[in-house]
């Protein structure tokens, strides 16, 4: 499965009422969903998904703005999914996403940054089944 990326539509792109937009702008640009849910993480899911990110300044800021409201991770599918989808959503700070982008036209701020997206194959694979069962991905 390495055609596979695996992304989050944050709590403050859901609380503002982009998702619908923001998964139309996804499929527009030729992903196919996987799999998809809408959760609420506590700490400890989402400490552990960010876990390479523990001993970052921003590690607890990040976990208490992730909790902070419902979240929708999705396993998409397309050639070349981790770099396209990196296009599709724009760097990870707005300010710096190109015209046109998710983030460039959803996210407020760096943290508050609309969505996520896997940044290599392999993370892509560990992050779908943090969140996936092999049974849920289709
Ligand atoms: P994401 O792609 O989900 O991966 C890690 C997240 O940490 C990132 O998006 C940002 O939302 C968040 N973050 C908060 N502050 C920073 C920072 N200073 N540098 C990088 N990422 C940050």
């Amino acid at each position: 499965m390495s055609n596979i990326t695996l992304t989050i539509i944050k709590p403050d792109a859901v609380g503002n009422g982009f998702s619908g937009k923001i998964i139309d702008h996804i499929l527009a640009a030729g992903f196919k969903i996987k799999a998809m849910k809408m959760i609420h993480m506590n700490e400890r899911e989402a400490g552990g998904f960010y876990d390479v990110h523990r001993e970052r300044p921003f590690f607890n800021d990040l976990v208490a703005f992730m909790t902070s409201g419902p979240c929708i991770p999705m396993v998409l599918e397309k050639d070349n999914a981790v770099a396209d989808f990196r296009a599709t959503i724009g760097a990870t700070n707005p300010k710096e996403a190109a015209e046109g982008t998710v983030r460039k036209l959803y996210a407020q701020s760096i943290e508050a940054n609309a969505i996520h997206g896997s940044d290599s194959d392999e993370n892509a694979r560990r992050e779908a089944s943090y969140f996936f069962s092999e049974l849920e991905i289709f």
